[in-house]
């Protein structure tokens, strides 16, 4: 039995997206059909709609979700029906040369779902990044939903989907913030609040925001940053440096995904420091930095993809942290609206006004 439900879609490139039905399939073996609680505004999803992504149009959109399974196909154990899970977009194959390494986070052969979402008239949807779930209910592979205690708010667990566990994990999993260390943030919309939420997770002694918009700095200091500084007004490395006794910081992390942000990183860090990249650059961006600062400046230059999270490993453990009152997911969550206000809510992220708004279906 096929279902009919109302989603947001994306039919070309730069135009308004619409609420449409969409028909989704029963899950098929290995598949699980959710039916979606909430679902975060991410920029990816805009870049989709732009045509920055691909030309598979129409795009099913949205992928920061968390809803409850409702039913499974053949040969899936690891959840069943009644779950609360939060989608994820890092379905770990197992098999390929980064999983066999034991390093699965890194895994090269994600799954998705085998079947098609489509249009009434047949004409087959791209999920957002598989998963499609700016719609009343989505078919992932079962390896995308991860189950966490079903007493967290929808809208706040979905966001560790995509952009806040981006930020976390930058921090956590990829610079290694460890116990005392001096960490910067460039760049605090979702993913470098929550970089700077992870790094005191981690217990960094000192957490520096950087921003060009005060608004985005005040709630890095709601976080727990405990030194913010507007870089439109001043120098965001000489700040970093004087903040660290003139060294700069332990950690660094870019989640603006520009090269002149990458440059102030990498020079606010101390030497034989970290520098973090979880911001996303576009295609014709080049980087230019003398040789022998790379070679003289030592430590480690590295990329976070999805803040080399592990859905398993990761989401079910911040979500308890989360119940316990140490990890505010719900700072995140600007606005909570309905599933036609998606294209509102692209403007109102243009406008620097929202870290997330979050569908609530
Ligand atoms: N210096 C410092 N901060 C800047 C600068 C700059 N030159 N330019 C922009 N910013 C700030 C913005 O003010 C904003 O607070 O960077 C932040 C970017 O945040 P968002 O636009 O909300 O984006 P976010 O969802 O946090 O994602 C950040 O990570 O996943 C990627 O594609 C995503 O590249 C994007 C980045
Ligand atoms: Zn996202
Ligand atoms: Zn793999």
């Amino acid at each position: 039995m096929a279902h009919q439900v109302r989603a947001v879609v994306a039919r070309g490139k730069g135009a308004p997206v619409s609420l449409e039905t969409i028909v989704v399939p029963d899950p098929g073996p290995g598949e699980a059909l959710v039916r979606v609680e909430a679902c975060g505004v991410c920029h990816t999803d805009l870049h989709y709609r732009e045509g920055g992504i691909n030309d598979e149009f129409p795009f099913l959109l949205g992928h920061e979700a968390a809803g409850v399974v409702e039913s499974v196909g053949e040969g899936v154990t690891d959840v069943a029906p009644g779950d609360f899970v939060i989608l994820n977009w890092r379905a770990v194959c197992g098999q390929c040369r980064a999983c066999l390494r034991g390093q699965p986070w890194y895994c090269f052969a994600t799954h998705n779902a085998k079947q098609k979402m489509t249009l009434p008239d047949g004409t087959e949807l791209s999920p957002a990044l598989g998963i499609g779930a700016f719609a009343e209910k989505t078919l992932v592979a079962a390896g995308q939903c991860t189950k966490v205690d079903r007493a967290a708010s929808a809208a706040a667990a979905g966001l560790l989907g995509c952009g806040v566990m981006a930020g976390i994990g930058a921090a956590i999993n990829t610079g290694n913030v460890g116990r005392g260390d001096s960490v910067a943030v460039i760049g605090c919309g979702g993913v470098g609040a929550a970089a700077i939420a992870g790094s005191v997770l981690a217990g960094a002694a000192k957490v520096i925001a950087v921003d060009i918009d005060d608004r985005k700095l005040a709630t890095a200091a709601k976080l727990g940053a405990t030194h913010t500084v507007n870089s439109r007004h001043s120098d965001a490395v000489e700040a970093i440096r004087e903040l660290t006794g003139g060294f700069g910081a332990d950690v660094v992390i870019e989640a603006v995904g520009r090269p002149e942000t990458y440059k102030q990183a990498f020079y606010a860090r101390d030497l034989a420091g970290t520098v973090v990249l979880v911001g996303v650059p576009t295609p014709e961006m080049k980087l230019e930095l003398p040789l022998l600062d790379v070679f003289g400046r030592g430590g480690a230059l590295k990329s976070s993809w999805y803040g080399d999270c592990l859905p398993s490993r990761d989401f079910p453990m911040l979500i308890d942290l989360h119940l316990q009152g140490r990890l505010d997911l719900d700072a995140f969550v600007t606005e909570t609206i309905a599933l036609d206000e998606v294209e509102k809510a692209f403007e109102r992220m243009h406008g620097g006004d929202v870290l997330r708004s979050v569908v609530v279906l």
